[in-house]
């Protein structure tokens, strides 16, 4: 076989075959195959497409070019959640002992923030004391007996998709609907999960900004986790503005807390009991969705999911006292309010920009060397649609800086008022299955 014939059949449009795809997959990931040829494919991909058929032989090559996470010592089905990646997105702080307060065992291998979103790890680890530094035993363990454990990236994950992501970065070729569903897949499938639940963003905030490219990512990503033998089903939500109101590590902990309270903002609340559904009936935890959603009502109404978040914090070394005194998280010296320059009505606040603001306090990692304050962020206390008269806050900045005039300018303008009525923007948009 030639790597040579390979580029010519996608150039001319043609469909790949198994052997094809594993040849290059292969090829390129031992060293065989050198990157220009890669790129060359690559590119004919990018405007050709692949077949369903092709983009799920494609993720299979990439699950099986490293090593895969066995959870089969686990009892129950596995459901993971993954979100494409927001601003202010605290959901999974709040999933993983929701759901596991009705019984579905939740096996979490997380990530690290870069750029304007967060990440799971290091909104826990502003948790004191809490880490994720286990075993793979330690973390089997904790599931069957708790039915939660978050573990960081551990063992040689598809290999092929970090070596392809890496060369499609410097060959515009990223924003291939194939090669992102692919990318994304290989990655959920060989973390081990039954199930999967995914949360696909679309608006300023998420890779896909609009409503179209993110209903065709969530189509192929629920088409390449079926063609594999995982149930997959996808959920589009907003992600025009932040989520919620914090986005801040410590911030977004305290968030996620009240809303395991029953006190959370109304959008995230909205969104973890969709999500949270999904994952439950797919988890066989419930018949239908309406009674998903009542029975996780149910668990933040009794306290159980509190119970859970506290179990769960406690079991990997967390200070759990934190879900009934916030306080107790790191706090910013200084809280700065931003008002209104004028009346009117929030008509956007434009995630990524606020994000990246957050990520100027130092909330968020800029390169991957950058160390994070735990302690900074932003709490939003106005969301699109509310009104708002001049001189009220639209938000406040904890920040352990003296001066932030460029994160106050960032800020400014990515909040528009308007004299028109506005309509908050729908939070969900589509559910794919
Ligand atoms: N995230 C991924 O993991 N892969 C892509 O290709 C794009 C976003």
């Amino acid at each position: 076989m030639r790597m040579f014939d390979i580029i010519e059949k996608k150039r001319d449009g043609g469909e790949l075959t198994e052997q094809e795809i594993h040849f290059f997959v292969n090829g390129y990931t031992n060293g065989e195959i050198p990157d220009y040829q890669v790129s060359a494919l690559l590119m004919a991909i990018y405007f050709q497409d692949m077949t369903k058929a092709e983009r799920a032989i494609l993720t299979s090559a990439m699950v099986d070019s490293g090593d895969k996470i066995d959870l089969s010592a686990i009892s129950g089905i596995k459901v993971d959640k993954h979100s494409t990646g927001g601003v202010g997105d605290t959901t999974t702080l709040i999933l993983a002992p929701l759901v596991a307060s009705l019984g579905v065992p939740v096996a979490k291998m997380s990530g690290r923030g870069l750029g304007h979103t967060g990440g799971t790890i290091d909104k826990l680890e502003a948790v004191p004391g809490f880490h994720v530094e286990i075993t793979g035993d330690e973390f089997i363990n904790l599931v069957n007996k708790n039915k939660v454990a978050v573990i960081g990236q551990t063992g040689n994950l598809t290999p092929a998709d970090k070596k392809l992501y890496s060369l499609r970065d410097v060959t515009a070729t990223v924003n291939s609907i194939p090669l992102i569903a692919s990318s994304i897949m290989s990655k959920k499938i060989a973390s081990g999960a039954d199930a999967i639940v995914l949360d696909v963003k679309t608006g300023a905030g998420a890779f896909m900004k609009n409503l179209d490219d993110a209903r065709e990512l969530a189509h192929a990503m629920v088409s390449i986790g079926n063609h594999v033998g995982r149930k997959t089903m996808a959920v589009i939500s907003d992600m025009s503005q932040p989520l919620g109101k914090a986005i801040g590590n410590a911030l977004e902990v305290k968030e996620a807390i009240d809303t395991l309270k029953g006190n959370g903002p109304e959008d995230l609340t909205e969104l973890c009991l969709t999500l949270g559904s999904q994952m439950v009936v797919l988890a066989n935890k419930a018949g239908s969705l309406d009674e998903a959603k009542a029975k996780l009502k149910a668990n933040i109404e009794n306290g159980k999911a509190l119970e859970q978040f506290k179990i769960f914090l406690a079991s990997q070394g967390g200070d759990a006292s934190v879900a009934d005194n916030p306080d107790l998280l790191p706090q910013a010296t200084n809280k700065i309010e931003l008002s209104a320059k004028k009346s009117g009505t929030i008509q956007h606040i434009v995630a990524d920009d606020v994000g990246t603001a957050a990520m100027m306090l130092g909330a968020g990692r800029a390169t991957k060397e950058s160390v994070i304050d735990l302690a900074v962020g932003i709490v939003l206390n106005k969301k699109v649609g509310d009104p708002v008269k001049e001189g009220e806050s639209l938000l406040t900045i904890h920040t352990n800086q003296d001066s932030i005039e460029d994160v106050k300018e960032k800020l400014y303008a990515s909040i528009a008022i308007s004299d028109e009525h506005v309509s908050a923007p729908s939070l969900i948009h589509d559910v794919v299955t």
